[in-house]
């Protein structure tokens, strides 16, 4: 599933953040089905989100286009290329999943793709093409690219001529500006926005010791804007970490860098806040202020890449196999629709219309999910995304469509 084996770095980062999550909450134990939880809430609720809209009342999903719902981008990562389950591939998956972006999104996110290693594998070389042809995908339906990421401390990304660089201070300096500069440069008027610096916090507050942060210091976040500002002058420049919308000390840390770019005019327009949330863990109501906390800065608050998976194996609670749900049950289903569907509502609700940068789903169907691998070394199941293996609609598709169009959270 996934194009690269995941980064022992990520991985550590992954699982001393997820330590600090609370358990899981324990769901049912009755069996179901899937395909039927899906198809009696989708007849439930998808003509309560159609009424709301111009659409038809049909309680078929396709008659429901998520992404008219909102005025402001509603996107999923994809993958590209030719990783596994690329949607730029005449095969059935990709045929399944450009038809359900077209219908319901009108914003991608590379899941890889234009990352690091990817766009600049040597220090000579750039390579734009696979990034190209998927923007003209985009462009050519009219759905936007959310462009991510630009610096990225994680191991697999980083270009290993970018580890072995050897050159003094300015020598690092000069080729680190012209690494974004060029990046941003060769996309700039053609996407909204980019993730600039992704992931630049430890759990604590303190700053990831980076091989940017070591060469750079610190100063190689704001480098970073202000080269991307250089190079696309129109495009919404953000932050993007995990773990950010919990209100803890990685979250403070944040707003402190946010209020210290403010004061000093560092380009930033925005927070990307990734969401690789759990059922149980943030509240709703630290969501919802860390979101405020956000907008009261006059920056746009963007959820970057929303998954809920329903089980949790780094909360302190969770003990394999008896907090493990082997089984996606109708109950399951419908707490995950109603989770999806608070933290939509929270997101209307805490940021003003003008500073909501949009809502991107990491990945269209569950078995794609990054989780899988990353959360449990691919030897356990979830389900945390939008769509079934057999891309229908799942209960939680309704739960998005539900806040979007402010209707109860059921
Ligand atoms: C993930 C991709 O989805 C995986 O395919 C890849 O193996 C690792 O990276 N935070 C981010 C994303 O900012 O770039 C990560 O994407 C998920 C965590």
């Amino acid at each position: 599933m996934q194009l690269s084996p995941r980064s022992p770095l990520l991985l550590s980062t992954l699982l001393s953040s997820f330590l600090f999550l609370g358990a899981c909450g324990g769901g049912g134990s009755s069996s179901g089905n899937p395909s039927s939880a899906s198809a009696s809430s989708s007849s439930q609720t998808s003509s309560e989100a159609s009424s709301s809209s111009d659409r038809s009342s049909s309680s078929s999903s396709e008659a429901l286009s998520l992404h008219i719902l909102a005025d402001f981008p509603i996107g999923v990562a994809v993958s590209a290329a030719n990783e596994p389950s690329s949607i730029m591939q005449d095969n059935e998956a990709g045929i399944a999943q450009r038809a359900i972006i077209e219908a319901h999104f009108d914003q991608l996110t590379a899941g890889n793709i234009m990352k690091m290693s990817y766009l600049h594998p040597a220090q000579d070389t750039y390579f734009f093409d696979d990034a190209d042809a998927l923007l003209d995908y985009a462009d050519a339906n009219g759905i936007s690219l959310h462009a991510h990421t630009l610096v990225w401390h994680s191991d697999y990304q980083v270009p290993d001529w970018m580890k072995n660089f050897e050159g003094d201070a300015a020598a690092w300096l000069a080729m680190y500006k012209e690494h974004v500069e060029t990046i941003a440069g060769h996309f700039a008027g053609r996407v909204p926005s980019w993730d600039v610096v992704n992931e630049a916090f430890n759990e604590d507050g303190t700053y990831r010791n980076s091989l940017f942060n070591q060469k750079l210091g610190t100063a190689y976040i704001e480098t970073a804007f202000a080269s991307a500002r250089e190079a696309d002058p129109q495009a919404d420049l953000y932050y993007n970490d995990f773990n950010i919308s919990n209100g803890g000390a990685k979250f403070q840390a944040m707003i402190n860098m946010v209020d210290d770019f403010i004061a000093r005019d560092i380009p930033i327009d925005g927070v990307g806040f990734q969401m690789h949330v759990f059922m149980d863990w943030p509240s709703i109501d630290a969501i919802k202020s860390s979101f405020a906390a956000v907008a009261e800065r006059g920056l746009k608050v963007k959820i970057t890449e929303l998954d809920i998976p329903i089980n949790n194996p780094y909360s302190p609670g969770y003990n394999y196999p008896d907090n493990y749900e082997a089984t996606f049950t109708d109950e399951l289903a419908a707490a995950q629709k109603k989770r999806y569907c608070d933290i939509v509502t929270a997101y209307l609700d805490a940021v003003p219309a003008d500073l909501r940068g949009g809502l991107t789903v990491w990945g269209i169907r569950d078995s794609d999910t990054w989780l899988i691998s990353a959360l449990f070394d691919d030897n356990h199941e979830d389900w945390p995304l939008l769509f079934d293996n057999n891309f229908d609609p799942k209960p939680a598709f309704y739960g998005v469509a539900d806040g979007l169009t402010n209707q109860p959270c059921l």
